[in-house]
């Protein structure tokens, strides 16, 4: 569903108040946080869609990685998962057989068990997980907590909406960089930042990275300055957009929903597009604070993540939340 959509709908309700609920719905954070004691949080989330690519081992790999992406984005470590399956009643079993083989690829890699699940019929596949965490209930990770000054560093290139319907449209041929950083769980990210003490942190997924850069600037009372140049992109990305080949739909109600909000100088328009681009199992927004963001860049290459600084956080102002230069 849309942004706009979503919001109108979670507004109308009532918010779950608990003195051990440390993170709800109303925060439109990555998932929900509950106190246990006082050393041991529940994180709990779910994350399901229709496939992206063809091959269905890769598919339930990405997905996976998808679903778990959002507890390491609290910084928390998950554990347990269950499948939601939505499959037609006319395919054959075995590519069903194979998104959960290759889910469960990942899900060893994380040392996460996999304990059960549920499916129903349905006119189209659709698969995820619900995936259950733990986190220090003092080093809950939110999106709550960038301050004035913080560096913002993105931990995977953008692009992945694009390059997935090009790839689907037969626009191209080899997407196999975008493919292996989909497949890449932001594990690695996460214990690093959690490492650094780094307070505030999303994921980049559906919403685009403005979408969800935008609701740590409202989670956290600052605003962003974001420094288009300093975006990593995947390969071709920029390119399909530019020549009008591939341009996800989502692309346009992401942007119509921030545009009151979001100032933009000087920016190709090809390359502000992608800046909306929906995310399947994107990377890991975070920030901290400017002195320590390039010892925090260098710590989370060494462990192989393509980490950069891609703008910084400063005082709110009104009349706009981000500006793209
Ligand atoms: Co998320
Ligand atoms: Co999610
Ligand atoms: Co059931």
């Amino acid at each position: 569903m849309s942004a706009n959509a979503l919001m109108q709908v979670l507004h109308q309700l009532p918010i779950p108040k608990d003195k051990n609920l440390l993170v709800g719905f109303d925060k439109a954070d990555d998932a929900g946080v509950y106190r246990m004691s006082g050393d041991t949080a529940v994180v709990t989330t779910l994350d399901f869609f229709p496939p992206i690519l063809d091959d269905p081992f890769t598919f339930g790999q990405i997905a996976a990685a998808n679903a778990l992406s959002d507890v390491y984005a609290m910084g928390g470590t998950p554990r347990l998962a269950m499948n939601i399956v939505c499959y037609p009643k006319a395919l054959p079993l075995e590519p069903l057989n194979e998104i959960i083989r290759g889910s469960m690829d990942k899900l060893g890699e994380a040392g996460v068990l996999l304990v059960g699940g549920h499916s129903i019929e349905d006119s189209e596949i659709k698969y995820g997980l619900s995936v259950t965490g733990f986190v220090h209930p003092e080093r809950v990770i939110t999106n709550a907590g960038a301050r004035i000054g913080d560096s913002i560093i993105l931990t995977k290139p953008i692009g992945s909406g694009v390059i997935t319907s090009g790839l689907k449209a037969g626009k191209i041929k080899d997407a196999d960089v975008t493919i292996e950083a989909m497949k890449t769980l932001n594990r690695a990210a996460s214990i690093v930042m959690a490492g650094f003490g780094v307070k505030a942190a999303t994921d980049v997924t559906g919403y685009g990275l403005m979408g969800h850069a935008m609701e740590m600037c409202r989670a956290s009372s600052v605003n962003f300055v974001i420094k288009a140049a300093q975006v990593p992109f995947f390969p071709m990305a920029t390119e399909l957009v530019k020549k009008k080949i591939c341009r996800p739909r989502s692309i346009a109600s992401n942007m119509e929903f921030l545009k009151d909000e979001v100032r933009c100088v000087n920016v190709d328009a090809a390359v502000e597009m992608l800046l909306y681009d929906p995310q399947t199992s994107g990377g890991l927004l975070l920030s901290a604070p400017q002195g320590r963001a390039a010892k925090l860049v260098d710590a989370l290459r060494s462990k192989g993540v393509n980490a950069a600084i891609i703008g910084m956080c400063v005082a709110r102002e009104d009349g706009w939340r981000i500006r793209i230069e």
